[in-house]
């Protein structure tokens, strides 16, 4: 949801801050823009489209060879997509450029007084009220530089943002701030590279400033200075960055998801190592330690979440209610906010979220905390704002996920549900042998994925057969009711086909009427508690003429005679399934899309991590 990258530093910055924008752009690639400043003037360069449109262009104008910089790939809220909605935004006297990640919330109110005060706007968005306020307020004449004007600025504004801000009367000088919008300042020999995340960043550094809400960091050659937007001196928080440059590059495969689904038997090994102790049937999760008498105590789990993340919660309602035997509910994030939901004493609230900065469930969490939940995070990104508004919880550790479409965080979000459920039930009624005999089947599972994985071709001749059908089913039951509504979330979010999941049961209740002559209904039916139920459920799909695509277990021979075509998964204890028959819905999903010649890792209206409710 929109990528920064600026640098200062000591060589002409034009191709590495590109370079790291190309490493953001599934944050938002609606269009792309870049200032540098060079000779003492301020330089832009903007562009719709990919961050390639943007080369082209500045190609064609020639390249910018200043040593200070800022650009900017933009997912659209304000305006739409325009060169002149693109950032960089300036102010109209002082030659202050900005980027800007986030959402400013009173920006209508203080563009009528920026208005009243004589500035010209020229585009429709927040950003450029930013660029204005801080070039109104900026007065080196009374002391107020480009820092104490940022800073200025940032107290007038309500919303999310993490910004860059370069001036041309300050050549040398880039001013940066956060708050709800990730931002970190990596630290060079003699250059700062700040940006959204690592990801454009470690080519050139591991070392780092993160920053928290509110601070802002005033970079030079020289060095910085930390401080919060009321001036007060900050202690910067150094850390080392643990991600490695193959972790996001593309290494062989054609594009980020392929590579994410086939990544996944590794990321869960990951995500279990060290994690599981079979011997003594126990779940060992360091994270959760310090809350582990609360957690005995505890009497309800909401779980909140979006999109994929919600699905995984789902699963794990459903695992926490079965295995744990403690009422549990999963909510979107986004209705569960503003529904004035009762938390009572000893409710525990998890939030689920691969990038850790989504938005609406950001604002759930902070709502639940200050209803006085406990508060846990099931989150991969580490150090991300919603992992340090937890008070506690249990990364996924299955890697960067860079694709678009989530896959490989669904199934690290499954696991550690698993392992967050068999540590409560441990608690609770579970024995230890029984504790152990799911996390030996726990441990089976990526040896499991890599099976189905090896059926990839067949997936793709199977997807070929249904692929310019518009209308696709996706139907399960239990367990696996949530898989079949992830299968269609990434049916539809990659190849544009209209999908729909649902329980199994629900499709007599309305739905089946959808049902036509060669309509792809793909069921989950794998063997489980209600196994039976599926197959008639199959049988009513096909006496209305669908086209059955079944997920079933090894071995069942039997269901060849209901469905069209059977795609199998190994067999595990009924709760794990979701992780296993989850794989061929990413593939078919994954082939669909390239088959109908889609841009996999960047379908269109998207972008990764929704910063904006
Ligand atoms: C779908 C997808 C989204 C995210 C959702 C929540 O493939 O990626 O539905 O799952 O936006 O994102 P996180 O997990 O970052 O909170």
């Amino acid at each position: 949801m929109c990528g920064i990258v600026a640098y200062v530093g000591n060589k002409p910055c034009q191709s590495l801050l590109l370079e790291g924008l190309k490493r953001l752009e599934y944050r938002g690639y609606d269009s792309a823009g870049i200032a540098v400043i060079q000779d003492g003037k301020l330089n832009i360069c903007k562009s719709v489209g990919r961050v390639a449109n943007l080369e082209d262009k500045l190609e064609s104008i020639g390249n910018f060879s200043g040593k200070i910089g800022l650009c900017h790939t933009r997912w659209a809220t304000h305006g739409g997509v325009t060169d002149a909605n693109a950032h960089p935004h300036v102010d109209d006297r002082n030659g202050i450029a900005i980027i800007h990640n986030g959402i400013i919330e009173n920006y209508a109110a203080l563009k009528t007084y920026l208005e009243e005060k004589g500035h010209v706007f020229r585009s429709q968005t927040d950003t450029e009220v930013l660029a204005m306020l801080i070039g109104e307020l900026y007065c080196p004449a009374e002391g107020i530089d480009l820092e104490k004007a940022v800073q200025a600025a940032l107290r007038e504004v309500t919303g999310a943002y993490a910004i860059a801000v370069i001036c041309e009367h300050e050549p040398d000088t880039l001013v940066v701030a956060r708050k709800g919008s990730p931002l970190i300042v990596g630290i060079g020999a003699d250059e700062y590279i700040v940006a959204s995340d690592a990801a454009a960043i470690v080519a050139h550094t591991t070392r780092a400033i993160t920053l928290d809400d509110y601070n802002v960091v005033k970079i030079t050659t020289a060095g910085f200075r930390t401080s919060t937007i009321h001036d007060v001196p900050v202690t910067p928080r150094i850390e080392q960055l643990e991600l490695e440059l193959q972790e996001i590059e593309l290494g062989g495969f054609s594009h980020f998801m392929q590579k994410e689904i086939h990544e996944q038997p590794k990321a869960l090994r990951n995500c279990l190592r060290g994690r599981t102790d079979v011997r003594d049937g126990r779940v060992i999760l360091g994270g959760l330690g310090d809350h582990a008498k609360e957690l005995t105590k505890l009497r309800h789990v909401v779980l909140t979440a979006q999109g994929t993340a919600l699905h995984a919660a789902m699963i794990g309602e459903y695992m926490i209610e079965d295995l744990a035997k403690i009422p549990a509910i999963a909510e979107y994030a986004s209705e569960f906010r503003y529904r004035n939901p009762i938390i009572e004493d000893g409710t525990v609230v998890i939030a689920v979220s691969q990038s850790g900065e989504t938005a609406d469930t950001l604002a759930a969490l902070i709502e639940a905390k200050e209803r006085g939940a406990l508060s846990l995070g099931v989150i991969n990104s580490v150090g991300s704002s919603i992992s340090r508004l937890t008070d506690a919880g249990v990364y996924l550790r299955v890697g960067p996920e860079i694709g678009v479409a989530s896959t490989k965080a669904f199934t690290g979000q499954v696991a550690v549900l698993t392992l967050i459920t068999l540590f409560l039930a441990r608690r609770r009624y579970m024995s230890a042998d029984t504790c152990a005999e799911y996390l030996k089947a726990l441990e089976t599972v990526p040896d499991k994925i890599d099976q189905i994985l090896t059926q990839n071709d067949r997936i793709r001749r199977v997807t070929e057969k249904y692929v310019d059908r518009e209308n696709w089913l996706f139907l399960g039951r239990g367990y696996n009711y949530p898989t079949a509504l992830e299968g269609a979330l990434k049916l539809k979010e990659i190849s544009y086909i209209h999908a729909e999941g649902m329980p199994a049961a629900e499709m007599k209740h309305g739905p089946i009427a959808l049902i036509n002559e060669g309509m792809p209904a793909v069921f989950l039916a794998n063997r489980g508690r209600q196994y039976e139920k599926v197959m008639s459920n199959i049988q009513e799909v096909r006496a209305r003429g669908g086209h059955v695509i079944a997920v079933a277990t090894e071995g069942d021979e039997e269901i060849k005679r209901y469905a069209h075509d059977v795609l199998y998964v190994p067999d595990i204890p009924e709760p794990l399934s979701p992780m296993l028959t989850v794989v061929p819905l990413q593939l078919m999903a994954y082939h669909a899309a390239v088959l109908r010649g889609h841009d996999v890792d960047k379908p269109r209206n998207l972008a990764k991590s929704v910063t904006v409710e």
